[in-house]
């Protein structure tokens, strides 16, 4: 199914691509043969990550870009199409977050949050968008998480921004499919990086336990699963999804939703016991 040629000669738009996740994916899309955009604030980050994926045999433009900021955003479209004369792809993956409760936060942390997430994304949108619209199509794809539907405590700006994000790709993958541009997103749940896990489970308060104890499969995300999701979605093979989120994460969200689900933790003897009462109750 990733044949080597399943992304050739497309042309994408990687926000935070200097790093992990988006780093990951940038790289599985050089290996299958398309033309990569990485783009984030810090111009040394961006310019190694883009050298070292020029080793998958990818054509690689490095660029720092500023998602919260419309004229830094419209300089990476415009340098992505100068280099390559189209763009195919937009993968908005850019991200800022972090854990605090809700009233320790200042107006400016939640905004921080909510510019990079949601309005970077929509800048980007609305550029590439644009082009795609001129030049008679394209593929988007959104990463979002799944506490963009769930909700969760402690990092409020983060869901409220993903929220948005997921609500825009609904509301675009039916206003622009007339113009022959699809919109997906990808819910991950957790899946180690230095970025997340450096604001979301530093170690010594036994965060990153309890995450992995909540996902049924026991294990967090490979990112190669993630990046394998990715190119399927942004490849032709997957071109009647539209509007679509799917979920990667082990089952976990689902494991927290089930109203029987903590049952997991109930001893056999507790099955066994339950068993004969009912036996008996039945006689
Ligand atoms: C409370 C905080 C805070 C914290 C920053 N702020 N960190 N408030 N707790 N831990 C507040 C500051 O006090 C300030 O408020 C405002 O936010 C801006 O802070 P700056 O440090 O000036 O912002 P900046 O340098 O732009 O950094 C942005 C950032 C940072 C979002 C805070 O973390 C960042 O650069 N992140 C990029 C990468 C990232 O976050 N990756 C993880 C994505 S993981 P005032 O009031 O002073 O203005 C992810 C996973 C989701 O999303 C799902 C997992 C399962
Ligand atoms: P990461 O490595 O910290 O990635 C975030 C990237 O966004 C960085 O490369 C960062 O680069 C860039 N960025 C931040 N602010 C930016 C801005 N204003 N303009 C341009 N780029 C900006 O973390 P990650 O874990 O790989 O996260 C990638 C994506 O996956 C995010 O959307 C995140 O919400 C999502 N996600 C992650 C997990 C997980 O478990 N890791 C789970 C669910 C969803 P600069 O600092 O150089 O700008």
């Amino acid at each position: 199914m990733f044949r080597k040629d399943l992304l050739k000669d497309k042309t994408i738009i990687v926000t935070g691509g200097g790093t992990g996740l988006g780093k990951s994916m940038a790289t599985r899309f050089g290996e299958l043969g398309a033309n990569l955009v990485i783009a984030s604030r810090r111009e040394d980050v961006i310019q190694s990550a883009a050298e070292e994926l020029r080793q998958t045999g990818a054509d690689v433009l490095g660029l720092s870009c500023d998602v919260r900021k419309p004229h830094s955003v419209q300089d990476m479209v415009d340098a992505a199409k100068k280099k390559f004369g189209k763009i195919d792809v937009l993968l908005n993956n850019a991200a800022g977050n972090f854990i605090s409760p809700t009233e320790n936060l200042s107006p400016g942390g939640f905004k921080v949050v909510v510019d990079i997430v949601l309005n970077g994304t929509f800048n980007c949108t609305l550029a590439v968008g644009k082009e795609m619209i001129a030049q008679g199509g394209g593929t988007m794809l959104n990463i979002v998480t799944t506490y963009a539907w769930t909700g969760s405590g402690y990092v409020v700006p983060s869901a409220a921004a993903k929220a948005g994000v997921l609500a825009i790709t609904r509301s675009l993958a039916v206003e622009w499919a007339k113009y022959g541009i699809r919109i997906n997103a990808i819910a991950p749940g957790p899946f180690p990086t230095e970025g997340a896990w450096s604001r979301l489970a530093p170690p010594g308060f036994g965060i990153e336990k309890k995450m992995k104890n909540r996902i049924p499969l026991k294990r967090f995300g490979e990112h190669i699963e993630l990046a394998n999701l990715a190119s399927y979605l942004l490849s032709d093979g997957a071109g009647y999804i539209n509007g679509e989120v799917v979920t990667i994460d082990g089952g976990e969200w689902l494991k927290g939703a089930g109203e029987f689900n903590d049952l997991d933790r109930m001893p056999k003897i507790a099955w066994k016991a339950m068993e004969v009462m009912r036996k008996k109750s039945k006689k």
